[in-house]
């Protein structure tokens, strides 16, 4: 296994220290040939609970005692038919990842990130963030022993993911501006003092943990869904995920690799954008805004390698509106009784678009990854929901009320 550039294709020895190709800055990425992929899964066959670790085989690491866990991973992938009738689909699952330790898929980036922080014998980690990957890097870094340093958009991060961030013990920076700004800022520190080690998606660690969502996808339908719906903000779950398909593939596990469709919030949605041009370059959104805060990004890190694997896959990229990203969500919850943030509400709300415009069609097998738990922003489900009805405690009170 070896480290290579996105663009260019110039190859670094795994254990190098390096975020972005020293030749041309593009992205960096870590390729196993089939050769290792195959000798690996003879010496660690895929075997044990539904887990990230269950997939050490495909997984870029050279100490595994150094591996920092919390059992992330093995999510439910939840058949959900009365949301599927509701929307005149015949098989529907949401892969819930709200279920992780943290309450998000980051945590399974980050039990691969903070296990390489460790090999490289780092001692203090940071990101910047929109909340769940300070979270979970403030959770992983806990657990590890490191310091870590967390910058985030001031007055825009849900009051969950702030809770879990400041009660793990990050030092946080809240700076005025947006996500994008807080990940100049924090590569810019980490530029500068090597010895903070970087666990943005830039880092190219951590999608190596997230592509075990569509290794697990595949082993919990015993095969390919149709088509897959992920929200993008930073993009680099949808390309980790596309990445577990493709090396699935490889391997043999599967024989056709899903179309992955890519959702976007219309207040930030520069690869829907794109995407819809044929453009294989996008413009970054000045001021991006939507109600899911997640993924309030609008110069995304990993823009181009989403549109990579959107095109690969021949899926799509579509965006929807806050109102649309608010029903979806109550749909999920109070048809299934699965509780997730507006965010993760993006890929049913694309699915629910793309079933109306005849784009998808009503007899495909989908999954839509749910990416965070709806206690992440307790706030806005509060303010899209029913209020409670005040009453002093008389039972007469409840007469016409309770039947
Ligand atoms: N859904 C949730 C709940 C997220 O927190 C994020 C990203 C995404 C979707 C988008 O994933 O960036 O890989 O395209 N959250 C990052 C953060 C930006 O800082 O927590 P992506």
């Amino acid at each position: 296994m070896e480290l290579q550039c996105f663009q260019c294709k110039h190859k670094l020895p795994i254990q190098a220290l390096a975020y972005t190709c020293p030749k041309c800055g593009s992205l960096l990425e870590v390729e196993f040939s089939d050769k290792e992929l195959k000798r690996n899964l003879k010496c660690y066959p895929l075997s044990g609970p539904l887990r990230v670790w269950r997939y050490r085989a495909l997984l870029p690491v050279l100490d595994f005692s150094k591996v920092v866990s919390l059992d992330e991973g093995g999510t439910p992938l939840i058949r959900c038919d009365r949301l599927a009738r509701y929307l005149g689909i015949e098989e529907l699952f949401i892969k819930f990842e709200g279920a992780n330790p943290t309450g998000s898929f980051k945590d399974r980036g980050m039990t691969l990130g903070v296990t390489k922080a460790l090999e490289f014998g780092a001692k203090i980690v940071a990101c910047a963030s929109t909340g769940n990957t300070s979270a979970s890097l403030a959770a992983y870094a806990a657990r590890a022993n490191l310091k870590c340093y967390v910058f985030l958009p001031k007055g825009k991060v849900a009051l969950g993911k702030l809770t879990q961030t400041l009660i793990f013990g990050a030092q946080v920076f809240a700076i005025k501006g947006n996500f994008d700004r807080a990940l100049e800022l924090v590569r810019e520190v980490c530029e500068k003092n090597p010895r903070i080690y970087l666990l943005n998606s830039i880092n190219p660690f951590r999608p190596q943990g997230q592509k075990t969502i569509g290794y697990e996808i595949v082993e919990q339908l015993n095969g390919s869904p149709d088509r897959v719906f992920v929200p993008m903000g930073n993009c680099a779950n949808i390309w980790a995920i596309y990445k577990g398909f493709t090396e699935f593939h490889r391997i043999g596990k599967i024989k056709k690799i899903p179309s992955m469709i890519g959702i976007q919030a219309k207040g930030a949605m520069p690869i829907v954008r794109a995407f819809k041009r044929g453009w294989d370059y996008f413009e970054p959104v000045e001021n991006p805004e939507t109600i899911a805060t997640a993924i309030r990004i609008g110069n995304p890190v990993n823009g181009i390698k989403a549109l990579h694997a959107i095109r690969r896959s021949k899926g799509m990229a579509e965006a929807v509106s806050d109102k649309e990203i608010v029903r979806a969500q109550k749909l999920i919850a109070q048809l299934e009784g699965i509780g997730v943030e507006p965010a993760s509400a993006a890929s049913v709300a694309g699915l629910i678009k793309l079933l109306r415009s005849g784009e998808v069609s009503k007899d495909e097998k989908v999954v839509c990854v749910a990416t965070g738990h709806t206690l992440k922003d307790p706030e806005e489900a509060i303010s899209i929901s029913e209020p409670p009805k005040v009453i002093s405690g008389d039972v007469r009170e409840l007469k016409g009320l309770v039947r």
